[in-house]
């Protein structure tokens, strides 16, 4: 493997640096294709081992990345939900016609219910978002009345009629989805009047405060977040921003691609950063202190369908570059924590860069996964400066960084260090000064393949895998000289 080793990176481990909310980790789950059907509902009678009809396997992998939050029920399917068409005996419940996504009849069996138990079981927490598109505000109103209302009222009564006792716990609620497209094509100015319009009715009746969510921009839309902050930024908590990276340019197959493709891909990741930075600066400029939060509420890979499926359910296979691209996004959203509190790939089961596919009774777990488990040690932890002096690569006119990195300190003291290498020839050194803090023990993980194209299939499910290894060594003079393989996104803690 050959090596370069023109990287160096300063560290400070005793800056008070500002916690990374575990919420930047957060997930995102849609009435879409084989997301919620088959990915996790299959219903109580199902052979699938389940609890009260949700998979067990799922939400045990869930569990494992500690998966923070569940945005539901869309997406596009947020704007033609109707909240009330998901409660009471399932076999009641009427069918609708998913016209968003293939068309299909959606028999309603997974709503409000299903969506609280989901979150009981998975221990995260629920992000619901609301339709503005094509429900009125008092359906919204009374979805929030019907969730949160702790004494008597018309929609607690028929909560408590349908089994639920008490109100369920909920905070994130947003107010619309992509109302600039299918939640309405409205216009930033026409939507920040009927934000407030709708917000002023959303009320969290059990007392625990609301964060309510403005629908933001579609991706490099600065007017639609100028508009937004300037006309309703003291009626919200959060502006959301949805940023899709594509695949690797007109060669869309994400697990038959070159060294064009690679890059490509990885390119239109890194820009997330120019995408943060831009939009943060306009609410920097109306929200100097910065209480409302960015929310990337839908972001990741979009490749072609694996070929066969249904164009419109978007299931897509997933490579050690959506690997990659998770760790390369990930400690961008680590480095503007300041502003930005929450994000949520999209989406978690067998849909866009999905953490899990499943088959039948068979799941897997995808590259993208893996990196979220690695990176789980960020949650919540002390941001640390980070200063890193690597290679670019010349890339579509653009200069990207080859080696890229997060660090923080978590409860313990620990220093976390998350790599990304992103050339898929030559391995990297790194060699580290770790500043206000003696170096005693080096540990890690590792992910790579011999592959870029790598992927994990139900045949070979293991196929793309963290190692328990690091090469790293504590050098003479203080601090640390670390390897990284071609291709590859590695974990090291110091201690
Ligand atoms: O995640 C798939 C779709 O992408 C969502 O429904 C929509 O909000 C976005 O356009």
């Amino acid at each position: 493997m050959a090596t370069k080793s023109a990287n160096r990176l300063v560290i400070d481990a005793d800056s008070s640096g500002q916690t990374i909310s575990r919420h930047i980790y957060g997930h995102f789950a849609e009435h879409l294709g084989r997301c919620i059907y088959e990915g996790i509902w299959v219903g109580e009678d199902s052979p699938i081992p389940n609890t009260r009809g949700i998979r067990n396997d799922v939400v045990a992998a869930l569990r494992k990345i500690r998966i923070p939050n569940l945005r539901w029920p869309g997406g596009c399917f947020a704007d033609t939900y109707h909240w009330m068409d998901g409660i009471g005996a399932r076999a009641k419940r009427p069918s609708i016609v998913n016209v968003h996504w293939g068309g299909v009849t959606e028999n309603n069996h997974f709503g409000t219910h299903e969506f609280f138990d989901l979150c009981a079981q998975l221990g995260c927490e629920p992000y619901v978002c609301g339709n503005v598109g094509s429900g009125t505000v008092r359906e919204m109103a009374e979805w929030l009345e019907y969730i949160t209302m702790p004494g008597q009222s018309p929609m607690s009564d028929l909560r408590r009629k349908h089994g639920q006792k008490a109100p369920w716990k909920l905070r994130y609620w947003g107010v619309g989805n992509e109302n600039w497209g299918c939640g309405g094509n409205m216009r930033p100015e026409y939507y920040a009047d009927e934000y407030k319009r709708y917000a002023c009715f959303c009320r969290n009746f059990a007392g625990d405060s609301l964060y309510k969510i403005a629908c933001g921009a579609n991706c490099w839309d600065f007017r639609w977040t100028e508009v937004l902050m300037r006309e309703a930024c003291r009626h919200m908590d959060g502006l959301s921003l949805h940023y899709y990276c594509g695949s690797g340019g007109e060669n869309r197959s994400a697990t038959q691609f070159g060294e064009k493709e690679w890059w490509h891909q990885l390119l239109h990741a890194w820009r997330l950063e120019a995408l943060l930075r831009r939009h943060v600066a306009i609410m920097d400029s109306f929200d100097p202190t910065g209480r409302v939060g960015l929310i990337l509420d839908e972001w990741g890979t979009w490749h072609a369908v694996e070929p066969g499926t249904n164009p419109g359910f978007l299931y897509q296979q997933n490579s050690l570059r959506d690997a990659l691209v998770t760790g390369i996004s990930l400690n961008l959203m680590n480095r503007y924590s300041a502003r930005l509190r929450m994000a949520n790939i999209a989406q978690t089961i067998n849909v866009l860069q999905a953490m899990c596919l499943t088959e039948g009774e068979k799941m897997i777990l995808t590259p993208t996964y893996h990196v979220f488990e690695m990176y789980a040690v960020h949650h919540d932890a002390a941001l640390l400066p980070a200063e890193l002096a690597t290679a670019t690569r010349p890339c579509e006119k653009e200069a990207l960084p080859v080696v890229q990195v997060s660090a923080s300190r978590d409860a313990a003291g620990r220093v976390n260090l998350t790599f990304c290498n992103l050339d898929p020839e030559s391995a990297q050194e790194v060699s580290v000064e770790v500043r206000g803090m003696s170096v005693k023990k080096i540990s890690g993980r590792t992910l790579t393949a011999a592959e870029v194209t790598a992927h994990n299939t139900f045949e070979r499910p293991d196929a793309v895998a963290p190692v328990d290894e690091v090469e790293a060594k504590r050098l003479k003079a203080g601090g640390l000289a670390v390897k990284l393989p071609s291709k590859s996104v590695v974990l090291v803690t110091v201690e």
